[in-house]
This record gives structure tokens, sequence and C-alpha cells, in this order.
């Protein structure tokens, strides 16, 4: 059986991957944070009880920004596959604890690429790289494209993306960056913009809030859905030779277009609720990223099927359900349509959104 250890498995990525690598038969190792309160909702519904002589998924403790830990648990785990998803990702927040993303999102790369290399194994490694690196950088953007960097998130993973390059040239290592364009879902963290506007959406019908505070609309992103991506990192790592992708649907819409149409969709006028808050302004915006994956089609045999409009119908059903609402109906068709039994993905997140606090933007 293969062993994947994954960080950041609590994340939105990280569940999605971990239910793959569950449905593929490997044995599953996350990495997961202490903290005062569980922050293990995403992955809640396939936890099974290390007791279980059948259990093939186990957590383990630990943090990004020790070494030592990730290295014991490398050489304990002695995994064929490492998926480095953990990290500081929330890039507006990133410019308030800059150092914190420099230790963790950047410097916690090299420390799990240093745990593979000290443990003597052959493990491969996959390095969630962004989008958020070409920055300012004109769109189309692919893997030739010049990095442009804009914020400190983003220039922490413009390092952790070059230590996992060094590690591939100087070791030898089957050491791979997935540059992934943004992807949504609705297990996305409520203070992203997609999340933040879906989940408004439904607390709006649900007469729960009234207005929505936004910053910049005009910003354009390519907007894909998580499911399909992480199944792109799984193939990454089964590739005969290590290589780098651009991943992403090749449209961008601006935000104030993903914004209207979510709230038409459950037929509300945007305009009477949205309010423009310069507090969610960036000190530097990264204003319009456009993936051409043309590689990723020809090499991965990927091709995303989800579009943002359609993603925008799946996360407010999704969003309308997680308050006791009836969905509006279009996501789940759009799900059974387009993956047949795999939209059953989706499971789970009915708890995880029901756990979601309120207030939170
Ligand atoms: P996410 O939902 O924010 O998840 C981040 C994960 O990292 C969580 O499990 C979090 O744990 C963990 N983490 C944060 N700090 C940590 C630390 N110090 N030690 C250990 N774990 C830590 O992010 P995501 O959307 O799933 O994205 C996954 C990865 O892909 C991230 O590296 C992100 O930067 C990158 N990426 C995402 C996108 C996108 O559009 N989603 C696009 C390109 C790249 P807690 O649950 O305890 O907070
Ligand atoms: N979060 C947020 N909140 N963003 C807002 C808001 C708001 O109230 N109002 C406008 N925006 C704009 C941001 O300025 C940005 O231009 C856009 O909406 C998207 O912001 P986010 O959803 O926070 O995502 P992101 O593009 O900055 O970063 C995400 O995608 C990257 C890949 O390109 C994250 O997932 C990163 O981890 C990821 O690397």
């Amino acid at each position: 059986m293969r062993k994947a250890l994954v960080t950041g498995i609590t994340g939105q990525d990280g569940s999605f991957l971990a239910e793959l690598l569950l449905k593929n038969g490997y044995e599953v190792h996350g990495l997961i944070r202490k903290a005062s309160t569980f922050n293990t909702d995403r992955i809640d519904h396939i936890y099974q009880d290390p007791h279980d002589p059948n259990a093939r998924l186990f957590l383990h403790y630990g943090d990004l920004s020790n070494g030592e830990q990730l290295t014991n648990l490398v050489y304990n785990v002695r995994p064929d596959e490492v998926y480095h998803l953990g990290a500081l990702s929330h890039v507006k927040v990133s410019f308030d604890i800059p150092e914190y993303t420099g230790a963790v999102t950047g410097l916690g790369t090299t420390r799990l690429l240093e745990a593979i290399q000290r443990s003597g194994i052959s493990a491969r490694f996959y390095q969630a790289s962004s989008s958020e690196m070409f920055g300012s950088a004109p769109a189309p953007q692919n893997e030739e494209t010049p990095f442009q960097p804009r914020s400190p998130y983003a220039i922490a993973k413009v390092y952790a993306y070059w230590m996992t390059r060094n590690y591939r040239e100087a070791y030898g290592m089957f050491a791979v960056n997935g540059v992934l364009f943004n992807h949504e879902s609705p297990r996305r963290g409520e203070t992203f913009l997609s999340r933040k506007v879906t989940r408004a959406v439904a607390r709006i019908k649900g007469e729960l809030q009234s207005k929505l505070y936004l910053g910049n609309l005009e910003a354009r992103r390519d907007y894909g859905y998580a499911p399909e991506y992480v199944e792109a990192m799984w193939r990454m790592l089964q590739l005969e030779a290590p290589a780098d992708f651009v991943l992403g649907t090749g449209v961008s819409p601006t935000m104030r277009e993903f914004t209207q149409e979510a709230f038409e969709y459950a037929g509300l006028d945007w305009k009477k609720y949205v309010e423009i808050d310069p507090r969610y302004f960036r000190p530097t915006e990264v204003d319009d990223l456009r993936a051409d994956a043309a590689k990723a089609h020809r090499m991965l045999d990927w091709s995303p099927k989800v579009t943002y409009k359609e993603l925008a119908r799946i996360m407010v059903d999704a969003d309308l359900e997680g308050i006791g609402l009836e969905p509006i109906g279009e996501g789940d068709e759009i799900l059974k349509r387009k993956f047949g039994d795999w939209h059953r993905w989706e499971s789970g997140v009915t708890a995880v959104l029901k756990s979601a606090g309120n207030g939170v933007d």
C-alpha cells in the first residue's frame, strides 16, 4: 500500500486530496496543528479510529515552523509521496504578519524538503505553488512567465518554488511545483472572496445578514473548482519525470462579475447589499490572473470542467443548505452532470458549513 503524507490536510485542498488518496487505496498521514478548538471540520467525515486495524488515515500533531519534528515525522512514516499544502494562505493577512508568513509559507517548505533529504527516503514531493507568484506579470501566465510577486505571501511562495527546484536539481529529488490559479468550493475558507460572497448570499436570503462589505472588485481571478485541481496534483506525482505545471481554466472574471453572478442566482440585486470598505483593499494588488494551462492539458490530460458561473451556483446552493434553507438546485445538477458519482465528494460539506462561526469577515 502506498503511503502519502499531506501537510495542510485540514484545509480546503488537503481535505479533497485526502479523500482522493483514500479512494485510490493509499495510507494517508496528515499533519495537523494543535489548536485550542477543533480544526478538523473538513476531514471529520473521513476520520478513522487509529485502533481499527483497517484504518488508513492517521493524523499527527506538528507545525511547519518546527523542522526537527518534521524530520522525525518523515523518518517514521517513510511516505512514498509528500503533498505539501500547509501554509499561511491568505494574501491580505500576509501583509499583517509578513515575518510569520515567510517562516511558515516560505521556510516551511525548506524544512520539509530537508526532512525528506535527511531521512534518506526517495519520497516524491509536491509543492503548492501559486499563481500569486506572477503578480503584475501580464496575463495569460504559463510555466515560462517570470514572477513579479506583489505580497509577502507571494514572495514566500516564490522562495519555496525555487527551493523545490533546487532540491530537484541538486539532489535529483522528484520534486514538482503545481502553480495553481484560484480554486474554490463550498469548503473554501469563509474569508476568501468567493466563499465570503456565497455565504453572505445565503445569509441574506435567510435574513441573517443585510450587508456585505467587500474590497477591490475590479481584480480578475481565474476561478476553478477545487476537487478537479487535487486530481491534477496526484497526476503530477505519477509522471515518469518531475516537471512544474500551471493549472487554471483560462477564464478570469472580475470579482464584481463573480459577486453579481452569485447574487443573481439567488434572485438578489447585489447592488442593494454590497458596500465597499477600503479596509479590504491590499497595499499592493494583483490585477489580472489568467492561466495558460496548455502544458497540463497535454502532459497530465487535465482540463477543468466547472466554469466560474457554475462554481457560484454550486457554492450558493451549499451555503443555503448549510443554514438549513432549500438549495435552488442547479448546483447539484451541475455536479451530477459533470462528474456522475464523483459529486459525492461534496459529502461532509454540510457538516462543515453548519459548524462555521458567525460574524467572520
Ligand atoms: P487553506 O484552506 O488555507 O489551508 C491551509 C492549511 O495549512 C490548513 O490545513 C492549515 O491548518 C495549514 N497550516 C497553516 N499554517 C500552518 C503551520 N504553521 N503548520 C502546519 N500547518 C499549517 O488553503 P488551501 O486553499 O487548501 O490551499 C492549499 C495550499 O495551496 C496552500 O499552500 C495555498 O497557499 C496553496 N494555493 C491555494 C490556492 C487556492 O486557490 N486555494 C491556489 C494556489 C495555491 P489549520 O486548519 O490549522 O489552519
Ligand atoms: N479575501 C477578500 N475579501 N478578497 C477580496 C475582498 C474581500 O472582502 N474584496 C475584494 N477582494 C479581492 C481581493 O483584493 C483579490 O483581488 C480577490 O478578491 C481574491 O481575493 P481572495 O479570495 O482573498 O484570493 P487571492 O486571489 O488573494 O488568493 C487566493 O488565490 C491564490 C492563487 O492565486 C488564495 O487561495 C491564495 O492562497 C492562492 O495562492
